[in-house]
């Protein structure tokens, strides 16, 4: 009798067990196929590619390792950051004006506070003079218009000022197209939304090709906002960096995406320009096209940070700019990005394969075969396992929970 119960009662632990590793195991990994309702792994968005024939479902990528989660404490130039372009310009956003027509073209689908949460580190921001005030636009001829117009820069610059102060170990870069001939119109629009004690002084930044201070030092000064302006006068005026003087940058728009070349833009002096220490690399198209891009931010993105590395005399860049970031065919600007910091912090091909605080150890996991691009029928399970060699940890873990509960119940039994 007592052998029965216990049978019985091994038979429901097991099946408590089971009911647990199905539960740990129900989100997916990256690459793997998914539906509306199945749910990705954090970090993930269940998306296809169609314009590069990706018609598969799959968890999609929309966040970089942390540049500084492997090798710490080194200086700022020494990492790589994801950046939006036009971060501001939100498909489905209404002009604050109340005007209901948007004209302007939209580069994001995201607010800037969640692109922060996923990890973007340079917001690129157009600001104008409009209605007494500066406001962010996407507009043309220099000036901006109510069917142009998105919000007033101050909210989207509140939005970084908590970030900030909610994230005491992050750094945060803007780059300014700067339009406001107001005086100190962009001094004032800083101070008023309390980013100036965040400022990271322009007497600060190296000169001569020189290492920037550490991100650990930016972080101890509180120093951990830089920002950039594109008009050479403001460096004067207002106290803000002449962008080419500290960084250079490649061509914009379609002039950028030709494979093989990577000039500069007029701007900027040539990429290889060693007395300068900070790299900027552009890669979108000149009218952003939602439907293309995923495709542009996949395998050619890495392509061109490649040619991009070898016209800056082999320096990777530090700031990694795209149209909708979230949108790729698995990997995306987020592993770019990674690769960057692969090269730029360990010499490894991906910070996924650093080890913490070492150089030249990488831990190279197997790479899986690639998993099919197509959807085929009948839908494949769970079971391929796509880009997993970025990510097994997090289904590892969940087993490994599940297994010590199990082994826990079985003791228990005994
Ligand atoms: C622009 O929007 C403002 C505020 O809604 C409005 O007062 C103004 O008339 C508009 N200007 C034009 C040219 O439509
Ligand atoms: C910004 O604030 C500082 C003090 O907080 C003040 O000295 C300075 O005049 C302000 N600048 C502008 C343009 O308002
Ligand atoms: C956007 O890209 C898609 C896919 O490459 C293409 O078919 C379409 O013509 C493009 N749209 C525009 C407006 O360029
Ligand atoms: C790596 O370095 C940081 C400080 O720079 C330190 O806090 C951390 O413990 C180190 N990690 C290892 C594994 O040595």
């Amino acid at each position: 009798m007592e052998g029965f119960k216990a049978s019985i009662t091994f038979q429901f632990q097991l099946l408590v067990v089971s009911l647990c590793l199905f539960t740990f195991s129900s989100t997916l990994e990256i690459g793997e196929t998914c539906s509306s309702g199945d749910k990705c792994d954090s970090g993930l968005i269940c998306d296809t590619c169609p314009a590069n024939g990706n018609t598969r479902p799959r968890c999609t990528r929309i966040q970089p390792i942390s540049p500084t989660s492997k090798v710490k404490g080194l200086p700022f130039n020494r990492y790589s950051w994801l950046t939006t372009h036009n971060s501001f310009a939100r498909s489905g956003e209404k002009p604050a004006t109340g005007s209901s027509i948007l004209v302007a073209p939209t580069n994001q689908e995201d607010t800037v506070t969640s692109q922060l949460n996923n990890g973007v580190r340079g917001l690129m921001l157009d600001m104008y003079d409009f209605q007494n005030d500066v406001w962010l636009c996407h507009s043309f001829a220099g000036q901006c218009f109510n069917a142009t117009s998105f919000q007033p820069a101050i909210n989207v610059l509140r939005e970084i000022e908590k970030f900030l102060g909610a994230n005491p170990e992050e750094i945060v870069t803007i780059f300014i197209e700067d339009y406001v001939k107001s005086p100190q119109g962009l001094s004032k629009v800083f101070n008023a939304s309390g980013l100036n004690k965040y400022w990271f002084p322009v007497s600060r930044m190296p000169q001569k090709g020189g290492d920037w201070p550490t991100v650990d030092d930016m972080v101890k000064q509180n120093q951990r906002l830089v920002v950039f302006t594109s008009k050479q006068s403001k460096e004067a005026s207002d106290g803000i960096a002449y962008q080419w003087r500290y960084v250079v940058e490649n061509q914009y728009g379609d002039g950028g995406m030709k494979p093989g070349s990577c000039p500069n833009r007029a701007e900027s002096p040539p990429m290889d320009t060693t007395t300068i220490s900070l790299i900027l690399m552009n890669y979108f198209s000149t009218n952003p096209n939602r439907t293309a891009v995923c495709s542009d931010n996949s395998a050619s993105l890495i392509s061109m940070m490649n040619t991009c590395h070898q016209a800056a005399g082999k320096r990777w860049p530090n700031f990694l700019a795209v149209d909708f970031y979230q949108r790729s065919d698995g990997g995306g600007a987020p592993e770019a990005v990674d690769v960057a910091n692969g090269h730029l912090t360990c010499g490894c091909n991906n910070i996924a394969y650093c080890k913490e605080n070492t150089t030249g150890v990488c831990d190279n996991p197997p790479i899986s075969p690639p998993p099919p691009a197509a959807l085929e029928s009948p839908v494949q399970g769970a079971g391929d396992s796509g880009d997993a060699h970025l990510n097994g940890r997090p289904a590892e873990l969940r087993w490994l929970l599940g297994a010590i509960l199990g082994v826990t119940l079985l003791l228990r039994l005994h």
